[in-house]
């Protein structure tokens, strides 16, 4: 099973809960994006804002945790609890903006190509200010603001994609369950049909997308084919 469920709230490292995320102060923000505009790093809003809840990103698999103290972050507690928790055991910092980055225009536009990874992409956000963008249950872009103190999971197999906002500046702790890969596998129809996408449609898609009276068609739809096989095998043995 490619998404933990069983570690989603240690506790001692509580991620963002629905009540946190009606409290106007908790800053972490997610918004359906508006295709509006050529520029990836514009916030991409409707007008009004369509905001998206903490728990709807959960029910998609993103962890998230805010106003962790990223100064010191070595030292921090909390921090260094979650990694425990959930066996982050490798990490490097990264800052992604012009002249700090290598190559920086061809990287942000690979960042931002829709992408999965076999693994879970784990970010704390040590200054600035990124978005990223992670597919909802019918597809649409949900965009999330990540800034300085905020930590994102994105679970294995969930397709998003990253880029700066408007100020291009963002210094990221990238953590790791292990040794990195640091593979991202864009979509194409291989990709649609990775174990681990597979793994991520199964447990989170598929079950979301069911409402009770769809739950109630496929019963019946199943009722039915276990009926005709019955029958058929009634048939065969006579
Ligand atoms: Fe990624």
């Amino acid at each position: 099973m490619a998404v933990d469920t069983s570690m989603r709230t240690p506790s001692a490292a509580t991620p963002q809960t629905k009540q946190e995320s009606e409290n106007p102060t908790v800053p972490i923000k997610a918004w359906y994006y508006n295709d509006n505009d050529d520029l990836p790093s514009k916030p991409h809003q409707y007008s009004p804002n369509r905001e998206v809840s903490i728990d709807h990103l959960q029910k998609l698999g993103v962890l998230t945790w805010t106003q962790i103290e990223a100064d010191g972050y070595e030292n921090n507690r909390f921090l260094n609890k979650i990694k425990a928790v959930r066996g982050y055991n490798y990490e490097e910092v990264l800052t992604v903006a012009p002249g700090k980055l290598p190559n920086f225009e061809a990287n942000t536009k690979k960042f931002f190509m829709e992408h999965l990874h076999d693994h879970e992409e784990i970010r704390f956000i040590l200054d600035g200010i990124g978005y990223e963008d992670v597919r909802d249950f019918d597809g649409q872009w949900i965009r999330i603001e990540i800034k300085k103190g905020d930590l994102i999971v994105l679970p294995p197999g969930m397709y998003h994609r990253f880029t700066l906002d408007e100020k291009q500046y963002l210094k990221a702790l990238l953590l790791y369950q292990g040794t990195p890969k640091r593979i991202q596998f864009e979509k194409y129809p291989e990709t649609d049909s990775m174990e681990v996408r597979l793994d991520y449609v199964q447990s989170v898609l598929e079950r979301e997308l069911q409402s009770p009276s769809e739950r109630q068609l496929i019963s019946e739809s199943m009722n039915q084919v276990l009926a005709a096989t019955t029958k058929a095998m009634e048939v065969i043995t006579v």
